[in-house]
């Protein structure tokens, strides 16, 4: 049973996996569903409303699925055995082009509750959003340094509104 928790509940243990093996972007467009892995973006607070913001890279399929949709989700494995730390490490290096990754890693694609994307059912934590916003990364009013380092392939940032947030 799934248990409705305040946004900012877990705050410091998503920025946490953030930056220990990433956490799972869900997206859904038309029968077609996929996973990722950020490491970056995370909860915060934008025009009154909590926000999760999906930093995506313009090379990755689940760019092309977010394009044709208004919702993503976001799973996270708090402290991840062996077993979801090598899940974390195939679906954050492997395409949705090339496989369905729920069935080739054996986790469990699960109904959201209030959007049309699904949750991972492997995971303990899971919030559900609405993208209100998204803007592309302009490289001329980005840190030289930043952009040489880390470009090209520019990120759309995807603002989801978090409509909930559960644990289960
Ligand atoms: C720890 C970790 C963090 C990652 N963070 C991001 C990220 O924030 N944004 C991004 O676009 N790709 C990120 N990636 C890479 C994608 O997860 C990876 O390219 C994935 O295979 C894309 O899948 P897709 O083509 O099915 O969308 C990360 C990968 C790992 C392992």
């Amino acid at each position: 049973m799934a248990n409705d928790i305040k946004y900012d509940t877990f705050i410091q243990e998503v920025t946490h996996q953030l930056g220990h093996g990433g956490l799972f972007l869900n997206t859904k467009a038309g029968d077609t569903i996929n996973t990722m892995v950020i490491g970056w973006g995370g909860i915060t607070i934008f025009w009154g409303k909590p926000i999760f913001i999906a930093p995506v890279r313009q090379s990755r399929y689940t760019h092309e699925l977010l394009e044709k949709s208004s919702e993503f989700s976001v799973s996270v494995p708090l402290k991840p055995d062996e077993n979801m730390k090598k899940t974390l490490a195939f679906c954050g290096s492997k395409s949705g082009r090339d496989m369905d990754k729920f069935r080739k890693c054996n986790i469990t694609p699960v109904g959201g509750r209030s959007i049309d994307v699904p949750i991972i059912g492997e995971c303990p934590l899971h919030y559900e959003c609405k993208i209100i916003y998204k803007t592309d990364i302009v490289p001329n009013t980005l840190d030289k340094t930043i952009d040489d380092k880390w470009y090209p392939d520019y990120h759309t940032l995807y603002f989801g509104e978090i409509l909930n947030c559960y644990t289960i």
